[in-house]
């Protein structure tokens, strides 16, 4: 595959426990730091319209701020109803101190 990478923020930008949302052309793609450790989502929930970077993060486990749904953020997969449809996850690096994502989904 080409590469894709495309720079979101600063690795500084973002603490460990916290997220954001970023933006690669059109889409909404949400950003974690786990312990040190980036990754990368779709920041639109599937049960719903709404942005899991606007609910909460435990350890790996986003948990959406409309109706509680969760997600690994690892692999996009739910943990948690109301949702029933996994999300995409992009792969995500470091490179001297930027946060890049490819906008593919894995
Ligand atoms: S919109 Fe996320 S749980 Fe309903």
């Amino acid at each position: 595959m080409s590469d894709e990478f495309q720079t979101v923020a600063k690795a500084d930008d973002l603490a460990p426990g916290e997220m954001m949302q970023v933006r690669v052309g059109r889409q909404r793609i949400g950003l974690y730091n786990v312990d040190g450790e980036f990754f990368a989502t779709d920041d639109t929930c599937s049960h719903e319209e709404a942005s899991l970077t606007e609910g909460f993060l435990f350890d790996d486990i986003v948990e959406c701020p409309l109706h509680g749904a969760a997600f690994c953020v690892r692999t996009g997969e739910v943990e948690a109803f109301p949702a029933t449809v996994d999300i995409d996850t992009y792969a995500v690096r470091v490179v001297d101190g930027e946060v890049q994502v490819n906008p593919t989904p894995k």
